[in-house]
């Protein structure tokens, strides 16, 4: 039987650390999905399009890798997907208590499959997509943070926002 794993998120943008945690994930398994996911109670910088098409591009090489996305909760969408683990990044002790509680909780909504936390490589520790959004819009160099081709959708992106 296929071993297939999720690996959800915003990703809104995708950045070094989640494509760090991709990298070292994807061996483990015969497939791993990388699944943005649509209705989290964030206003999204980027459209989810925008991101799938960035994920795809960067994970090109890949066989084993697909990329989609998921409306309502993510236990219905591992279900349906017939998958036997969630993976997940632990950049620093910060994370662990939301994440803690995000996979009790779909645990107890579903107790078919393992969440797996691996722990980010630390060159990235520190990275998240909310930084470098903040950093984009007053002109931070985010070269260290994000692969060229993020930065380039993220610099067109900010100069034809609507600035207040
Ligand atoms: O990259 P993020 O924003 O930390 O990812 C969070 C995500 C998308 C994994 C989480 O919000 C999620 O699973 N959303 C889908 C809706 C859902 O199942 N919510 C219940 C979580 S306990």
């Amino acid at each position: 039987m296929k071993r297939i794993a999720v690996y959800p998120g915003s990703f809104d943008p995708i950045t070094f650390g989640h494509i760090d945690l991709i990298e070292r994930t994807v061996g483990m398994f015969d497939e791993l999905i990388i699944a943005v996911a649509r209705n989290v109670q964030k206003t999204g910088f980027f459209t989810v399009p925008e991101r799938l098409e960035m994920i795809e591009e960067l994970t090109e090489g890949y066989e084993d890798i697909s990329v989609d996305s998921f409306d309502g909760l993510l236990v219905d969408y591992v279900r349906d997907k017939g998958a036997c683990c969630v993976v997940r990044g632990l950049r620093a002790f910060s994370d662990f208590e939301h994440e803690f509680q995000m996979a009790l909780t779909n645990r107890k909504l579903n107790d078919e499959y393992e969440t797996i936390f691996l722990m980010t490589h630390e060159s990235y520790s520190f990275i998240s997509s909310s930084l470098v959004k903040e950093l984009i819009e007053f002109g931070g160099d985010i070269s260290a943070f994000v692969p060229p081709l993020v930065e380039e959708r993220l610099k067109e992106k900010s100069l034809s926002r609507p600035r207040e």
